[in-house]
């Protein structure tokens, strides 16, 4: 792959106008920035390695590390996998269950998919994205799209428009704008194998809910999902646990579930009414305005693990670890 530094002007749209020229882009295998229900993200045409290039190009991804193909609904399955009926079965029942939604599948990939979208893996991440404007892009273009998080490597996941922009502006043509996202926390990866269901990467759709298609497996996989590296979703800024001896200072910004303690130079509370939905959805933002901020450094305040508080914690641990 060619490294060309690019710099481009990047138009941001409105949903309504924009939605034509997404599609016009992407059938000419560029790249472009559309909302889904999750976190924004980086699409191109699944089939087409130029377009998949250039998505690793833009968040300057190491190679390594795979995309999730996004698909109008499962009927499109066959087009991207290759699985036993038996499986066939299991994914049935999943996509019924969870489709359209935050839930990715492993299966084991079609020929049709290039290496670059698996990373050479003989599996391929799917899902069904229910943001109405990303499924109007499919159907539209009729063609899976590959899409990682409209992030550059390793940083915070963008939820806003202006987070993509602040991130890829320059680097990609084209950035739908579809509002602020509804779950703020990239899907599930649940990857069934061996009789199992093994949770790559915790997301909205909590293990609980998937009890009653299998055994349920949380353990991550090094080198299997590479968003299980242990750094990830980071600040520029140092990011610390917070407790209470930690002093109270104007050259630190917190980072609270419910409320905090005066004193902070910045304070972003995640929900005041203490629900674990709205902390994740404000999750990315918060932690982007802290480090935007007049701040040397953040501390963080661990909170429950019950729901998608696992998935929280999960990507506040990989923010942390940096
Ligand atoms: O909510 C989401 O999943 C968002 C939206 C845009 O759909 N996408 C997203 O993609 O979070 P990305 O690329 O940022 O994270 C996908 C994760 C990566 O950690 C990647 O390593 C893992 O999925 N992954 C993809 N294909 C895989 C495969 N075949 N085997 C193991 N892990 C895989
Ligand atoms: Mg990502």
């Amino acid at each position: 792959m060619k490294h060309q530094l690019k710099n481009l002007k990047t138009i941001l749209l409105p949903a309504e106008s924009g939605i034509k020229s997404a599609v016009d882009f992407l059938k000419q295998n560029e790249i472009v920035a559309l909302p889904t229900e999750t976190v924004y993200g980086l699409a191109g045409n699944a089939f087409s390695s130029i377009a998949v290039a250039s998505i690793f190009e833009a968040k300057q991804r190491p190679l390594s590390d795979p995309l999730i193909v996004h698909l109008l609904d499962a009927s499109w399955l066959n087009r991207v996998v290759s699985i036993t009926p038996e499986l066939t079965k299991l994914v049935e029942r999943l996509a019924e269950a969870f489709w359209p939604g935050p839930l990715t599948l492993l299966l084991p990939r079609a020929p049709a998919i290039p290496d670059l979208v698996t990373a050479g893996l003989e599996t391929v991440a799917v899902r069904v994205p229910a943001h109405p404007v990303f499924r109007k892009v499919l159907e539209e273009l009729d063609l899976p799209l590959a899409a990682p998080s409209a992030n550059r490597f390793g940083r915070i996941s963008p939820t806003r428009a202006a987070d993509v922009k602040q991130e890829l502006g320059e680097k990609i043509p084209l950035i739908i704008d579809g509002g602020s996202c509804h779950h703020g926390l990239e899907s599930s990866i649940l990857w069934p194998h061996d009789g199992i269901l093994q949770i790559l990467r915790p997301g909205p759709i909590i293990a609980e809910q998937l009890s009653s298609f299998g055994t349920v497996v949380t353990k991550s996989m090094h080198g299997k999902a590479p968003g299980s590296l242990k750094s990830h979703y980071a600040p520029r800024k140092k990011l610390s646990w917070y407790d209470a001896s930690i002093l109270p200072s104007k050259e630190i910004g917190m980072l609270a579930f419910q409320k905090a303690p005066r004193g902070f130079g910045v304070t972003e509370i995640l929900s005041p009414s203490g629900d674990l939905k709205e902390a994740a959805s404000n999750l990315y933002g918060a932690l982007r305005r802290l480090d935007e901020s007049n701040t040397i450094s953040l501390v963080v305040e661990p909170i429950s693990e019950e729901g998608i508080g696992h998935a929280i914690m999960d990507r506040l641990r990989r923010a942390v670890a940096r």
